[in-house]
């Protein structure tokens, strides 16, 4: 069965709690954070200020997406506030061992990201050590992106080629029309944010998704 995280960054960051609160309701399995540092993306969103504050509104696993330069000096402040999964990118130059080691030292399980343009194989070396594998289907800073379908050709090669068995998390322009070819190409973690926060009826958008 799938799981299907709702990106909070289409929220109304003013209504967060309701927004939280409705998404559950609707079924979500986990909320997808998006934290960009203005310089790995062209955007700006939150640190783990706000982390800790939506830790204490929701019981649901907080899955948080590092597109930031410095994974492995944020990274253990984000599981501090409460993140229960941490990825970071594998096109971030630094050490990520000591990235692994720090995100998991601070409690959180930690995972790994690959943007569009970059050959899976450089996941190659980090594999054994990632709880999750985010495939970016769009390329990271905005929502609304239009689903890069040639992505889904990573899937096979992180499970056939490498070995790869754990979670497998695609994020970027998934709606139902986009969630069944993501499927069946093996991801098992949905991320969507306009198409389940633009929706007047959450649960059904979660559940079109789920079942495309
Ligand atoms: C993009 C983010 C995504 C984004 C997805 O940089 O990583 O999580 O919020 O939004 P949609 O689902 O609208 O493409
Ligand atoms: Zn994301």
């Amino acid at each position: 069965m799938v799981k299907i995280a709702p990106s909070l960054l289409s929220a109304d960051f003013g209504r967060l709690r309701e927004e939280i609160d409705e998404v559950t309701a609707a079924g979500a399995d986990l909320l997808h954070l998006d934290v960009m540092d203005g310089h790995f993306v062209p955007n700006l969103t939150f640190g783990p200020f706000i982390v800790e504050a939506i830790r204490k509104l929701t019981d649901l696993p907080l899955d948080c997406h590092l597109m930031i330069e410095d994974p492995l000096t944020y990274g253990p402040q984000f599981a501090k506030a409460g993140a229960d999964i941490v990825t970071f990118h594998v096109e971030v130059e630094g050490d990520p061992a000591r990235t692994f080691d720090a995100i998991e030292a601070a409690g959180a399980r930690a995972g790994m990201v690959v943007n569009p343009g970059t050959d899976p194989l450089a996941l190659k070396p980090w594999l054994p050590r990632c709880a999750m594998v985010l495939v970016m289907s769009v390329w990271p800073g905005f929502a609304g992106q239009k689903f890069i379908p040639e992505v889904l050709e990573k899937i096979p090669v992180l499970k056939d080629a490498l070995g790869y068995a754990g979670d497998i998390e695609i994020d970027g322009g998934i709606a139902p029309q986009t969630a069944g070819a993501a499927k069946a190409a093996g991801a098992n973690v949905l991320v969507a944010g306009s198409a389940v926060f633009k929706a007047k009826d959450r649960a059904a958008a979660i559940r079109a998704i789920r079942q495309a």
